[in-house]
């Protein structure tokens, strides 16, 4: 079993009083999470934790890929940070809570700067980590996952990052939540796949230009 370190699992009466906050201890995560083993261990495959708290879960999914991706890139640099902005890009939260929302990204940001340190040590790029924070704060949104908008009443907004195979380029489409998860009558686009089956695509809400992952560290 991978070891997680999920903290304590309460932060205050009040908090659990008033928000439900009571994380999710390290041995039901891993319980769950092994219920889909093969996916927490598929660097792209992506996971949502809609209430995230400070990211139980989302925590784990990560301990989880980066053993396969020390496993496999660690001798290349280049490709360890090309698949660890794929494994970071793929970890989605929403959570009510701010400071949640705030400790959720910078847990993740510390575990993997620790082991990217580990392996490269003073070879690690700064720039590369603000390429990983600004996409943590674009997939780690503080809303409410019931009524898919934030505080301000606007749409929920997640992005879909793909990078093609050999290159360092990424794209970035993003979606509302609620075109991702609402029923199929709501999506406006339909096509049909090679083997004949219908494919319902939700609208893009925004579509950005495909761009060298590097420059992302300059919206951080
Ligand atoms: C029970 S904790 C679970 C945290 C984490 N998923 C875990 O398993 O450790 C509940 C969290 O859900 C958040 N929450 C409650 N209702 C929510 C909602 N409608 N949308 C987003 N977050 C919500 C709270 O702020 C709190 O951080």
């Amino acid at each position: 079993m991978v070891k997680t370190n999920l903290g304590n699992q309460i932060k205050s009466k009040h908090r659990v009083a008033n928000h439900g906050e009571v994380f999710t201890n390290e041995r039901e995560v891993n319980g769950m999470l092994d219920l889909v083993k093969n996916e927490t261990e598929r660097l792209d495959s992506r996971f949502l934790e809609p209430a995230c708290g400070t990211g139980n879960f989302l925590v784990a999914v990560l301990d989880r890929k980066l053993i396969i991706l020390k496993q496999k890139y660690q001798k290349s640099q280049p490709e360890y940070e090309k698949y660890g902005v794929i494994v970071i890009s793929s970890l989605y939260g929403i959570d009510l809570l701010e400071d949640n929302v705030e400790e959720c990204r910078e847990r993740l940001l510390k575990i993997f700067e620790k082991k990217y340190v580990s392996i490269f040590k003073s070879r690690c790029n700064d720039k590369y980590i603000k390429v990983l924070k600004f996409i943590l704060s674009e997939n780690i949104v503080c809303g409410d996952a019931l009524t898919m908008k934030n505080s301000k009443g606007e749409p929920l907004v997640f992005s879909e990052w793909s990078m093609p195979y050999n290159d360092a380029r990424i794209k970035r489409k993003e979606y509302s939540f609620k075109d991702i998860f609402s029923p199929t009558l709501l999506w406006s686009f339909t096509t049909d796949s090679d083997t004949g089956e219908t494919i319902v695509l939700p609208n893009v809400y925004k579509d950005h230009p495909i761009v060298n992952y590097m420059e992302l560290a300059e919206h951080e």
